[in-house]
């Protein structure tokens, strides 16, 4: 990953995190601890059709932390998004005016259902959760983002995929015109990213199609990104168009960059350096220039959720 120089990060407030608080409209359901609240006007997700626009009917999940989110201006200004730029706030400015609609996602390979889908076909048989979820990248920063989205193992089940798919494949949009960066060759494109068929299934994964219960603005991969929490946070690939059941492991963009640096499993692990920096600590993103890093935890804190995934195998060998 590039690293550029420790950037401005502006922290001005747009959306305070006691406002946001307050305002959300969030159901405090009780589905995910066996509860039935499910009603017919909840069942069906309606995605709006422009980035920031308010979403209706999100449940809250226990699957949440408590810890301080980072604020709205944070989670937008500051990302990483190679197809509009590779500086921090190139996504946001090269991207304000990318139309995401129409926009379509096409299912591929082993499962028994496949087929190209309209992205509001995709959501809509799902409730849409708020997950607040500790985000850590591999350049040692990390963020707190409220994201809402659908637990990537209800829709996986959806397509059945067959016994002999043993990872899931997926693709970000590939068009030079509406995603200028492409036209360099920092990374081969489209941007490609893979999980095992045992992580995809792991209940933390989110396709997210929001933050701040609000559909996802362009820079953070609207309409469709993945969010898979206790991974660096390159795993969460942005602007999905395929997604693929496969018979081996995928390679993906940051492998195909860097083979040394950037491991198809990527776990976040303090113990293992990258090549050039430690992972051991991060700057949390809006916690003040004099803010001492805090230390990382293995697996990014999700390791109950998640440890027992990687039972056996060497994290070393495979990072
Ligand atoms: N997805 C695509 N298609 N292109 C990218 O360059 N960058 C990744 C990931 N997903 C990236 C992407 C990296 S390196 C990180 S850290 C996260 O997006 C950042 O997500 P955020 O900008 O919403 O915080």
């Amino acid at each position: 990953m590039l690293i550029k120089r420790s950037s401005t990060i502006k922290s001005s407030e747009i959306t305070s995190e006691d406002n946001y608080l307050n305002r959300r409209k969030f159901i405090q359901s009780s589905t995910l601890i066996g509860g039935s609240l499910l009603s017919s006007r909840l069942l069906g997700a309606n995605l709006p059709q422009e980035p920031f626009a308010e979403l209706d009917d999100v449940k809250s999940s226990l699957y949440s932390t408590d810890e301080k989110i980072n604020n709205f201006l944070d989670v937008t200004s500051y990302n990483n998004y190679y197809e509009f730029g590779t500086g921090k706030d190139d996504p946001y400015r090269n991207g304000k005016d990318f139309q995401s609609r129409p926009w379509s996602i096409e299912v591929t390979g082993e499962a028994e259902k496949t087929g190209i889908f309209d992205i509001e076909d995709f959501v809509k048989p799902y409730l849409l959760e708020e997950r607040i979820y500790r985000m850590r990248c591999v350049e040692a920063w990390s963020m707190v983002i409220p994201w809402v989205g659908i637990p990537l193992a209800d829709i996986i089940k959806s397509f059945k995929p067959l016994s002999s798919a043993t990872h899931v494949r997926f693709e970000t949009l590939h068009d030079r015109e509406r995603m200028p960066g492409q036209k360099s060759r920092v990374l081969k494109w489209p941007y490609r990213e893979g999980l095992t068929m045992a992580e995809a299934m792991n209940p933390l994964p989110l396709l997210a199609i929001g933050i701040y219960g609000r559909a996802l603005p362009n820079q953070n991969g609207a309409p469709i990104r993945l969010v898979v929490p206790w991974k660096y946070g390159f795993k969460g690939i942005k602007g999905i168009v395929k997604m693929s059941f496969v018979k081996s492991q995928p390679k993906t963009s940051w492998e195909m960059a860097a083979s040394n640096e950037y491991g198809f499993y990527a776990n976040v692990n303090p113990k293992i350096s990258h090549p050039r920096w430690s992972q051991a600590r991060e700057r949390r993103i809006g916690s003040g220039v004099f803010a001492s890093k805090q230390p990382t935890q293995m697996f990014n804190g999700y390791g109950e959720q998640v440890a027992h995934l990687y039972d056996g195998l060497n994290l070393r060998r495979h990072f």
